[in-house]
Order: C-alpha cells, then sequence, then structure tokens
C-alpha cells in the first residue's frame, strides 16, 4: 500500500487530495497546525478511530515553519509521496503579513525538501510542490505555460516564486523526483470563504435568503482561469506518477471576470444583475427575478462530493420565496469597497495546459458554469441553516464581508 504525507490537510485541497488517495488505495498521513478551535471540518467525514482496524487516515501536528518537527513526522510516516500543499495563500493577507508568508511558503518548501535530504530518503520519495499562477502575475504572454517568465505581484507570489526554484533546484542537485504543479484558481463548495468566488457565491445564498443585504467586493475586472479543485487534485497525483519528474501549468483555458462570476452566481438564483456606474461608484442592481429554483437534489448533492452538507429541514422549500424574503428588481446587491484593492494586482491569467493534457493525460470534467451552480447550491444549504434558526428567534452572525 502506497503512503502519503500531505501538508495543508485542512484546507481546500488537501480535503479534496486526501478523499481521492484514499479512493486509490493510499494510507494517508496528514499534517495540521496546532489551532485553539477544531478547524478539520474539511476532513472530519475521513476521521477513523485510530483505535479501529484497518485504519488509512491519520493526522500530525505540524507546522512549515518549524523544521525539527517536519523531520521527525517525515521519519516517523516514512512516505512514498508527500504533497507541500500548506501555505499562507491569501494574496491579500501577504501584503499585511509579508514575513510570515515568506516563513511558511518560501522557508516552508525548502524545510521540507531538507527533511528528505537529511533522512536519506531523496533517492525514493516523490515530492509535489504546491506551486501558482501568481508567479505569472504581471503576465508576460498570454495564455501562461511552463516557459512563460515569471513576474509575481505580491509578496506571496514572491514567496512561491522561492518555492518552485529550490524544488526545481533539489530535484537538480540531488537528483529528487519533485515537480512543481503550476495551478491556476481553483475553487468548491469548501473553498475559504474570503477568496472572492466563495465570497460571491456564500453572498448570493444569503442575500437570497435575507441573511446579508449587499455584497462588497473590489476589483470587479480581474480576470481568472478558474476551474474546480476536485480536477486540480488528480493532476497533483498524477504528476508524481510519471516516469520522470517535471513542471506543469493546470488550468481550464478560459478566462473569466470577477463580474461575470457575480452574473453567473445570481442567475443561478434567478437574479439578473445590471450594472450602473463607474469605478468605485458602481454598483450591481437586481435588474430581473424569473423566480427559478435552486434547491439541490439528492444526485446534485453527491457530485459536490467533500463539501456535500447535510439538508437542513426546509431546504427544500427555501429556494423560490423571493416574495417574503423581499429581495426586489431595483435593490443594489454589490458594492465597491476600495479595501479590497490590492497594492498591486494580477489584472489577467489564462493558462495552457497542453503539456498536461499531452503528457498526463489531464483535463477539466467540471466546467466553469457547474461549478458556480454547485457553490451557489451548497452556500443555499448552508444558508438555510442560519435562515432556519433566524426564523426560529436565534441570533445568527454575519461575517460575509472579510
Ligand atoms: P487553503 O485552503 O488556504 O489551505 C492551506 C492549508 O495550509 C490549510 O490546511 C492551512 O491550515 C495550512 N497552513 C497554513 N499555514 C501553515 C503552516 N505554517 N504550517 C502548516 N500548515 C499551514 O489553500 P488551498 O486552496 O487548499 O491551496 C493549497 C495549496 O495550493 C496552497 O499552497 C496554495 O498556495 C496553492 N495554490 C492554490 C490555488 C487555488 O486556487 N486554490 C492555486 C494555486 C496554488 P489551517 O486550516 O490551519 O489554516
Ligand atoms: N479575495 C477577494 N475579495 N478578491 C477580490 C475581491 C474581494 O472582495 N474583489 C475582487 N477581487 C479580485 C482580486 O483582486 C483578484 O484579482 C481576484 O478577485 C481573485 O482573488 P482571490 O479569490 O482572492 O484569489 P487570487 O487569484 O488572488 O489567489 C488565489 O489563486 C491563486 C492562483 O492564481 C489563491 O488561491 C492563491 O493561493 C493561488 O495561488
Amino acid at each position: 500500500m502506497k503512503r502519503a504525507l500531505v501538508t495543508g490537510i485542512t484546507g481546500q485541497d488537501g480535503a479534496y487530495l486526501a478523499e481521492f488517495l484514499l479512493g486509490k488505495g493510499y494510507e494517508v498521513h496528514g499534517i495540521k497546525r496546532r489551532s485553539s478551535s477544531l478547524n478539520t471540518g474539511r476532513v472530519d467525514h475521513l476521521y477513523q478511530d485510530p483505535h479501529e482496524r484497518n485504519v488509512r487516515f491519520f493526522m500530525h501536528y505540524g507546522d512549515l515553519t518549524d523544521a525539527t518537527n517536519l523531520i521527525r513526522i517525515v521519519q516517523e510516516v516514512q512516505p512514498d509521496e508527500i504533497y507541500n500543499l500548506a501555505a499562507q495563500s491569501h494574496v491579500m493577507v501577504s501584503f499585511e503579513t509579508a514575513e510570515y508568508t515568506a516563513n511558511a511558503d518560501a522557508l516552508g518548501t525548502l524545510r521540507l525538501l531538507e527533511a528528505i535530504r537529511i533522512l536519506d530518503m531523496a533517492d525514493h520519495v516523490r515530492f509535489y510542490q504546491a506551486s501558482t499562477s501568481e508567479l505569472f502575475g504581471k503576465v508576460q504572454t498570454v495564455p501562461q505555460n511552463e516557459k512563460t517568465p515569471f513576474y509575481p505581484r505580491s509578496p506571496y507570489g514572491v514567496a512561491k516564486l522561492y518555492g518552485y526554484w529550490i524544488c526545481v533546484n533539489y530535484r537538480e542537485a540531488y537528483n529528487m523526483f519533485a515537480c512543481n504543479g503550476i495551478l491556476f484558481n481553483h475553487e468548491s463548495p469548501i473553498r475559504g470563504e474570503t477568496f472572492v468566488s466563495r465570497k460571491i457565491t456564500r453572498a448570493v445564498a444569503r442575500i437570497k435568503l435575507g441573511l446579508q443585504k449587499r455584497l462588497y467586493l473590489g476589483n470587479l475586472d480581474a480576470k481568472r482561469d478558474w476551474g474546480h479543485a476536485k480536477d486540480f487534485v488528480r493532476a497533483m497525483w498524477l504528476m508524481l506518477q510519471q516516469k520522470k519528474p517535471d513542471d506543469y501549468v493546470v488550468a481550464t483555458g478560459e478566462s473569466h471576470s470577477v463580474r461575470e462570476f457575480v452574473d453567473l452566481a445570481f442567475r443561478e438564483i434567478g437574479a439578473e444583475i445590471q450594472w450602473k456606474g463607474k469605478g468605485v461608484k458602481e454598483v450591481g442592481v437586481i435588474s430581473k427575478i424569473s423566480g427559478q429554483r435552486s434547491a439541490v437534489s439528492g444526485r446534485e448533492k453527491k457530485s459536490i462530493g467533500v463539501a456535500a452538507r447535510p439538508r437542513s429541514l426546509k431546504s427544500a422549500e427555501f429556494a423560490s420565496d423571493f416574495s417574503e424574503r423581499a429581495l426586489r428588481a431595483g435593490d443594489v446587491v454589490v458594492e465597491i469597497d476600495p479595501r479590497y484593492f490590492r497594492p498591486t494586482e494580477v489584472d489577467e491569467l489564462l493558462g495552457d495546459a497542453s503539456k498536461a493534457r499531452r503528457v498526463l493525460g489531464w483535463e477539466p470534467r467540471i466546467s466553469f458554469e457547474e461549478m458556480i451552480s454547485t457553490m451557489v447550491k451548497a452556500d443555499l444549504e448552508e444558508a438555510s441553516r442560519d435562515q432556519l434558526c433566524k426564523d426560529s428567534g436565534y441570533r445568527v452572525l454575519n461575517y460575509s464581508n472579510e
């Protein structure tokens, strides 16, 4: 049985990858950093009581900023494959925590590679580094492929640039099987709530149910090549199954603006958005409501995968009651808040994943529209639980405008 060690197991990709590897028959060990409260929600469904027989999923406390602890875990686990997904992964946050981001994202990668070397495992461990399309930053060509020059635009991008090159260097210097997956944006119903995709789908659901009035966003014109995380973790695994280590761009080959994302997410609940005004005064106004239903059927819920959440009591009915919840044509539902503008922005990303298609046989299976649809549906499920509490007189907190 193959054994994988996954850093960042509690994150979006960690959860999908763990599920994927368990499905392939792997023993999976995840590294989770210590926190004062439980944050294992994305992998709780994979947890097995260690006292049971045939347990294949294990968690270890660890931190990318602590070299000795990484060495110990790698030694204890003796993995065949290491997937380094842990990172301070929020671009805007990296401007505020630049040193920490460099420590975790750049030096963290070095620490893991050194652990492999110190433990004399370089000849048999396969290493995946979570590199990113943020390396292309101020893009030098469109679309971007493995040969496109890098020009990172944030402390996050710069830290990941070190991670990329140290991975290449250890491959060349010590003959390690180390691969960079240069992944473009990928989302899902379990995406962190402060990334723009999830912030939008969560707000759309809450606005529909009357739990929130408005969504505040930054740059609506930024364009991203957005795919589904479930497709992207498959590419990570494929990279480590090849004869030779290499670096690959993973992307859908389609680019959409934040504005288009907003339009589609609102359309999912039967509402059309009209954009009015310019610059920071621009607003998104409901122009039409069609009363389209957006409840989640059992079959659709399965396809949501990791993120499928228990249905609330009223979820079958919640979706069509615009009248009760008082969302009307003319309502301003989106506003600009300049707080979300970045000191330096990545305006447009579009990936060319032809190498991954050719060598790995990888291609995305979930479309942009389908991804948004599953995200809105999952967020409607979640919001309906809050709605139920609110309607029953309990206090419901709103962290929607982070
Ligand atoms: P995510 O949801 O933010 O997950 C990041 C994970 O890293 C979490 O488990 C987090 O733990 C953990 N972590 C953060 N700092 C750590 C530290 N110092 N020590 C140990 N663990 C730490 O990110 P994701 O979307 O799954 O992305 C996975 C990786 O791919 C990241 O490296 C990201 O930079 C990269 N990437 C992501 C995308 C994308 O679009 N999603 C695209 C390209 C590259 P907590 O749960 O405790 O916070
Ligand atoms: N987060 C956020 N919040 N972004 C906003 C907002 C907002 O309110 N309004 C507009 N945006 C714009 C950002 O300025 C950016 O251009 C775009 O939406 C996407 O932002 P994020 O969803 O935060 O993702 P990202 O592209 O900066 O970074 C993600 O993708 C990278 C791969 O390209 C992260 O997952 C990184 O870890 C990953 O490397």
